[in-house]
C-alpha cells in the first residue's frame, strides 16, 4: 500500500464492492469435501509481472506525451488488463449501479471497465475514478502531480456464484453496448474436443439476465460491438476448430447480433480482433503475405446479403513494422490507437495511425520506452487512449510478489490448488519443502518463503523428492527438449549436504538423455526415460546405487514413452506416450505395471492432442496433468510470450473417467505435482524483493520480414526527439 504513505494528504481512498446481480448471493461454505491435498502446478512466468491500466491523452495541444500526463487508472492490485472505457450513454446506467453520490467538485469521473483476477478469481470490474487537482503535493518518486486518486469506486460487475463453474472461468474484453455488458468467458465446457470454451456472452446489469451468443461447439474470441450496439464481430475459427497455432491465428472474423446471436455470418477469411470504424467498416489485424503484422479495413455492404465476396478489404499500415490489436473510437473515423513493434526497438508500444496522413504518432515510446504495453483503446470522445502494462518499475514494485497463488476450486474438491512460482515443482514428503527449477537450476526452499537457495547450478530440468530418504531430490542434469543421443544424466541431490563434492550424485552412467526420475513408493526403484537405444523408453534402475545397481528396460518401441510417475501403492506407472502417432508431436497417457504387464491407454485425447506431465494423486485414485483440450483461450499476441498456451491443468480417474478442468486462462500452466499434505489455501509471498516484469513478448514479433524494410523505411515514419516536437 505505498501509494498510501506517499500521499496521505489526499489519498482517501473508499473502496466499495457491491454485488449487483438480482440473483441470491451464495454464501453458503462449502463442508461437503475435506481438503486433504493440494494440486501445484507452474504457469509460465506468470508471477513474474502484474498488470494494471494507464492512460494517456491521444491529443497534445501544446506538448508531446509526458509521463506526467500518464495515469495510473486501476488500483495496483492483482492483474488488471484489457480495458475499455464506456461512452456517455452508459454512464447514468454505471451511476445507478452503485447508489453511491460521490460529492465532489471538479471534472467528471474517469470511468472504466476491465479484466481483474483477483484473489484468482477472474471477473470484469467497473471502476469510477475521480481524481484531485487541488492540494496534492508533487511526489518526488511518482511524477503524477495531477492525477492522484481521490475517490474509488469499484464494482465486480458479473455475480461469480461460488457453487458454479461460473467462478472458475476466465473472463475478456468486456464492452458495455447500453444495458448490456459483452464479454468473454470459458466456463460452459465446448463438449468438443480440442475445442476452446472461449464464447461470446451479454449480461444485462439490470437484472443479471445472461445470454450465451456464441453458438455451442465453436469458440469465439475478441469480441467488438458496432457504434449502434446492434451488432458484435469476434475473431472465431468457426465449425473448422483449431489446428495447433501458438502464435498467429488463421482465425476468420464473424459478425452477429449483440441482441442474442442470430444472423451470424463471416465476413473476412484471416483476421483477428477486430474493431468497428462506423457500423459498415471493420479494423482487424492480420500476418500479411509479406510476413508483417499489419491493420488491414474491411468495408461490408450497407445493404443486401453480406458473405466473405460482398465484403471490400484493404491494406491500412505499410509493412516496415509490426502492426496489430488495432482499436477505433466510435464516430471519429479520423485515427485508430495500435500497438507496434519497430526494427528500432525491441518493445511493444503504443501509437496512433492517421488515417487521413497515413502517418503514425507514437506515445508510450517516447515516455517508457523499454516496458512492453498492450492493447490500447481508445475514450468515447478519442481524447484518451488507454493501455496495459506492467506497474512494476525499474526501480521496485507496488505490490508483494507470489512465491504460491491460491486459485479458486470447485466446493466439491478435496485439494487447494496453486500457481508456484517456479518450473517443476515438488514437495518433500512432510509437505513442509519445495523443489522446483528456475533459469535452469535446481532450488529448495520452504513453503513459507523462507531458506529458497539453489542446490544444483544446471542446467536441470524437473524435481522430484525420495519418498523414504530424508533431504533427497532427483533431476535430470542437462538441457530441455533435446533429442535422444544428448548428454541428460539423473543425479540425486541431498539438499542438506552442504558440500559441493558429496551433494550431488550421478545415477545414469551412459548420458543419453535419461530424464523425469520417479522413484516408487518404498524409494528402492526409480523409473525414468531414456534414449539410450535410438528412442525414448522408461527404464527402471536401482535408486541408490543407480544403473550399476540394477537397470531393467520397461517399454520398447520406435517413439518416445516419457515422463513415468509412479503410483502410492506402487501397483502402476502412468507416463506420457507418442505411440499411436510417433513424432506427431501428439502425446497420450498410458499405464503400465512396473513387471511391463498391463499396459492400457488412460485417455484418447483426440486427433494430435496432448496430455503431458501425468501426476499420480496421494490416493491413488487419480492423476494430475497439463493438456490442451481446451485449446486456446484469447488470441496470443494480445498476452505475453507463452510457448503453449493452450496448456491447463486437468485430473482424470484410474480408469479414465470424470476429466475435470482446473484452471482457466490464457497462460501456459504445466508442470503439476499432487501434495499429499494440505496447503492452507491462501497465497504466500516471497519473503525479499524479486525481480519484477519479467516476460518476453511474443517471439513472432522479433522477426523481421526482410523484405519491406529497406523500401519503406521512408515511409515508416520513426520521429527522433526533434520530430516529436512536431506533434506539439
Ligand atoms: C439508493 O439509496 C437510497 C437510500 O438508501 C434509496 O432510497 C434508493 O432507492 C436507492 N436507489 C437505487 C437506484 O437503488
Ligand atoms: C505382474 O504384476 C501383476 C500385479 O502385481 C501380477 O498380477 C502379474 O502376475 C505379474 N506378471 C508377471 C509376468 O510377473
Amino acid at each position: 500500500m505505498k501509494p498510501i504513505t506517499l500521499h496521505v494528504c489526499c489519498f482517501l481512498l473508499r473502496l466499495l464492492q457491491i454485488p449487483i446481480s438480482n440473483a441470491t448471493p451464495n454464501n453458503e461454505e462449502s463442508t461437503t469435501a475435506t481438503t486433504s491435498t493440494s494440486i501445484v502446478f507452474y504457469s509460465l512466468g506468470r508471477l513474474d509481472y502484474s498488470f494494471d491500466i494507464f492512460s494517456h491523452p491521444s491529443s497534445w495541444i501544446n506538448q508531446p506525451p509526458s509521463i506526467a500526463h500518464e495515469i495510473k487508472i486501476t488500483d495496483g492490485q492483482w492483474v488488471n488488463f484489457n480495458g475499455h472505457f464506456p461512452s456517455p450513454s452508459s454512464s447514468s446506467l454505471l451511476s445507478l449501479l452503485h447508489n453511491q453520490t460521490v460529492d465532489r467538485p471538479g471534472p467528471p469521473p474517469l470511468q472504466l471497465i476491465y479484466v481483474s483476477e483477483r484473489n484468482g478469481v477472474s471477473n470484469i470490474y467497473y471502476d469510477e475514478v475521480y481524481y484531485d487537482r487541488t492540494g496534492c503535493p508533487r511526489s518526488t518518486i511518482r511524477k503524477r502531480s495531477t492525477f492522484e486518486t481521490s475517490i474509488r469506486v469499484q464494482i465486480p460487475l458479473l455475480d461469480l456464484k461460488e457453487n458454479t463453474q461460473s467462478r472458475i472461468s476466465m473472463k475478456d474484453r468486456p464492452t458495455l453496448a447500453g444495458d448490456y455488458l459483452v464479454y468473454v468467458s470459458t466456463h460452459e465446457d465446448s463438449g468438443v474436443a480440442r475445442t476452446s470454451t472461449a464464447a461470446v456472452y451479454s449480461t444485462e446489469l439490470k437484472s443479471g439476465l445472461t445470454r450465451r451468443l456464441t453458438p455451442y461447439g465453436i469458440a469465439d474470441f475478441s469480441p467488438s460491438v458496432s457504434p449502434s450496439g446492434k451488432w458484435t464481430a469476434v475473431a472465431s475459427y468457426g465449425a473448422r476448430g483449431w489446428d495447433g497455432e501458438v502464435e498467429e491465428l488463421s482465425t476468420d472474423i464473424y459478425v452477429f447480433s449483440t441482441r442474442d446471436g442470430t444472423g451470424r455470418v463471416k465476413v473476412v477469411e484471416h483476421g483477428g480482433w477486430p474493431c468497428w470504424g462506423d457500423e459498415t467498416t471493420l479494423y482487424f489485424h492480420r500476418r500479411g503475405e509479406d510476413e508483417w503484422w499489419s491493420i488491414y479495413r474491411a468495408i461490408l455492404p450497407s445493404h443486401g446479403t453480406i458473405s466473405t465476396e460482398s465484403v471490400g478489404i484493404e491494406r491500412v499500415t505499410p509493412p516496415g513494422l509490426h502492426v496489430f490489436t488495432p482499436s477505433t473510437s466510435l464516430g471519429n473515423n479520423n485515427f485508430i490507437a495500435v500497438a507496434t513493434r519497430r526494427p528500432t526497438t525491441k518493445f511493444r508500444h503504443i501509437e496512433l495511425f492517421d488515417l487521413k496522413t497515413n502517418e503514425f504518432k507514437e506515445i508510450t515510446r517516447l515516455i517508457s520506452p523499454e516496458t512492453h504495453h498492450f492493447n490500447p483503446f481508445l475514450s468515447p470522445d478519442s481524447t484518451r487512449v488507454g493501455y496495459h502494462k506492467c506497474r512494476w518499475g525499474v526501480r521496485g514494485r507496488e505490490s508483494p510478489k507470489l512465491l504460491l497463488q491460491n486459485l479458486p476450486t470447485t466446493p466439491d474438491s478435496d485439494f487447494s490448488l496453486f500457481r508456484f512460482d517456479g518450473e517443476f515443482p515438488s514437495f518433500s514428503p512432510t509437505g513442509d519443502r519445495i523443489a522446483y527449477v528456475r533459469y535452469d537450476a535446481v532450488y529448495v526452499g520452504n513453503v513459507d518463503a523462507r531458506n529458497h537457495r539453489q542446490v544444483y547450478g544446471g542446467p536441470a530440468f524437473f524435481t522430484v523428492w525420495d519418498p523414504v530418504r530424508k533431504g533427497i531430490v532427483y533431476t535430470s542434469a542437462g538441457p530441455n527438449f533435446a533429442t535422444e543421443g544428448t548428454k541428460v544424466d539423473i543425479v540425486s541431490i541431498n539438499v542438506d549436504d552442504d558440500a559441493d563434492e558429496t551433494r550431488i550424485k550421478k545415477l545414469t552412467t551412459n548420458g543419453k538423455n535419461n530424464a523425469f526420475p520417479s522413484p516408487s513408493p518404498g524409494g528402492r526403484w526409480i523409473v525414468f526415460r531414456s534414449g539410450r537405444s535410438g528412442y525414448k523408453d522408461l527404464y527402471i534402475m536401482n535408486a541408490e546405487d543407480g544403473e550399476k545397481g540394477g537397470l531393467r528396460r520397461l517399454t520398447k518401441g520406435p517413439w518416445s514413452d516419457t515422463m513415468p510417475s509412479w503410483s502410492p501403492d506402487g501397483e502402476w506407472i502412468v507416463f506420457a506416450s507418442d505411440r499411436d502417432n510417433p513424432d506427431s508431436g501428439s502425446f497420450e497417457m498410458y499405464l503400465i505395471r512396473p513387471n511391463g504387464t498391463g499396459l492400457r491407454k488412460l485417455i484418447q485425447s483426440g486427433s494430435d492432442g496432448r496430455a503431458n506431465h501425468p501426476w499420480f494423486s496421494p490416493d491413488g485414485k487419480r492423476i494430475v496433468f497439463t493438456s490442451d483440450y481446451t485449446g486456446i483461450s484469447a488470441e496470443p499476441i494480445s498476452n505475453p510470450h507463452q510457448y503453449q498456451p493452450y496448456g491447463e491443468i486437468f485430473t482424470i480417474k484410474l480408469d479414465g473417467s470424470d476429466i475435470r478442468r482446473l484452471t482457466h486462462n490464457a497462460y501456459e500452466d504445466g508442470t503439476p505435482t499432487w501434495v499429499p499434505k494440505h496447503i492452507k489455501a491462501v497465497d504466500v509471498e516471497w519473503l525479499e524483493d524479486r525481480p519484477g516484469c519479467d516476460f518476453q513478448d511474443l517471439h513472432c514479433l522479433n522477426d523481421l520480414p526482410s523484405h519491406g524494410v529497406g523500401a519503406k523505411a521512408n515511409v515508416v515514419n520513426v520521429p527522433n526527439k526533434a520530430q516529436c516536437a512536431h506533434f506539439s
